[in-house]
């Protein structure tokens, strides 16, 4: 059996972090490369903390891109009031000696789609380096088997604006040209993320499933898991993790077609991503998740958190 491979492009933060590990607990699972952007923290902390979730389970020389260090257009911009300072909850885990490429992301990209065609494309931060590929190699989606990416709130319910989900808000002129070049991408969006949380009971099995749970998500989740439970949230969000869940387990979803757009404006809205359900809706351009199987998802978790922990 041919194993499906990936190419993972992420701002590693904490949710990023357990993404990683839930492919690499797949055995029928090919990371061809991770190629880094900033979102979450700054770049160079990205760099560190995909060398030390590969650290963490002893992975492969799995290569490592160095993408962009800022949006498009705009300043860079982070979440470390979520993530941490460093990225991964501040968990006091050793820097990585893993070193990035020299190629760029974004080259990567396009090089390891015209290399091995067929590959998915798994976006889990801002669209930065994915819109790059997308300009340097327009042929990208046709090159690509599919893009699963964790992004969007086509509803309207963001989590970085009233409006805006964070990885498109990050560089909304990065997801435009994305959405509007043909990358068709599936969408896990920031909606299906708080309908879909690991329960506290769940989120105490998985912790407890093996020690990359009990020694690494579980520590790098410490300071998110005390203060959702001090508001009294039924459990924890993990974006990316869910949209992992549907790139491994695409029985796992429910999805619809859509006509997306991106707003690229300055006003509140900035970063919207609208779902068009008029009378005559352009034609679609995306596929949007609309429920996730929580089961089916704790079991991939679960999977990832019995791995062996080297740290
Ligand atoms: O809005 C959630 C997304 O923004 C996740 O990918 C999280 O890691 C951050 O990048
Ligand atoms: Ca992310």
């Amino acid at each position: 059996m041919t194993k499906q491979q990936l190419i993972i492009d992420t701002d590693c933060g904490v949710d990023d972090a357990l993404a990683l590990l839930m492919a690499l607990a797949d055995p029928n699972v090919e990371i061809l490369g991770i190629t880094c952007v900033s979102g979450n923290v700054a770049l160079p902390k990205v760099l560190n903390n995909v060398g030390r979730v590969l650290d963490a389970v002893g992975a492969g020389p799995i290569p490592i891109f160095r993408g962009a260090s800022r949006p498009l257009l705009m300043a860079p911009y982070h979440a470390d009031e979520v993530h941490g300072d460093d990225g991964l909850g501040d968990a006091g885990f050793p820097d990585t000696a893993r070193r990035p490429a020299d190629e760029p992301a974004a080259l990567a990209i396009v090089r390891l789609a015209r290399a091995h065609p067929g590959a998915t494309l798994v976006p889990l931060g801002p669209l930065t380096n994915v819109a790059l590929a997308l300009a340097i190699e327009p042929d990208l989606p046709r090159l690509l088997g599919g893009t699963v990416l964790m992004g969007g709130a086509f509803k309207g319910t963001g989590n970085s604006s009233a409006a805006a989900e964070f990885n498109i808000y990050a560089d909304p002129e990065a997801a435009a040209l994305c959405f509007d070049r043909g990358l068709d991408p599936t969408c896990l969006d920031w909606e299906v993320t708080m309908a879909t949380p690991l329960l506290w009971p769940v989120w105490d099995r998985l912790m407890a499933a093996g020690p990359i749970g009990g020694r690494f998500v579980g520590p790098m989740n410490l300071s998110l898991t005390e203060r959702t439970r001090g508001r009294a949230r039924p459990g924890i969000l993990m974006p990316d993790p869910l949209a992992m869940a549907v790139v491994l387990d695409p029985a796992c979803a429910t999805s619809i077609r859509a006509a997306v757009a991106v707003d690229t404006g300055h006003s509140a809205a900035r970063g919207m991503t609208t779902h068009d359900r008029t009378w005559h809706p352009a034609p679609p351009n995306a596929t949007i998740v609309t429920s996730v199987d929580a089961d089916r998802f704790a079991a991939l978790v679960e999977r990832a958190c019995a791995l062996p922990c080297l740290l």
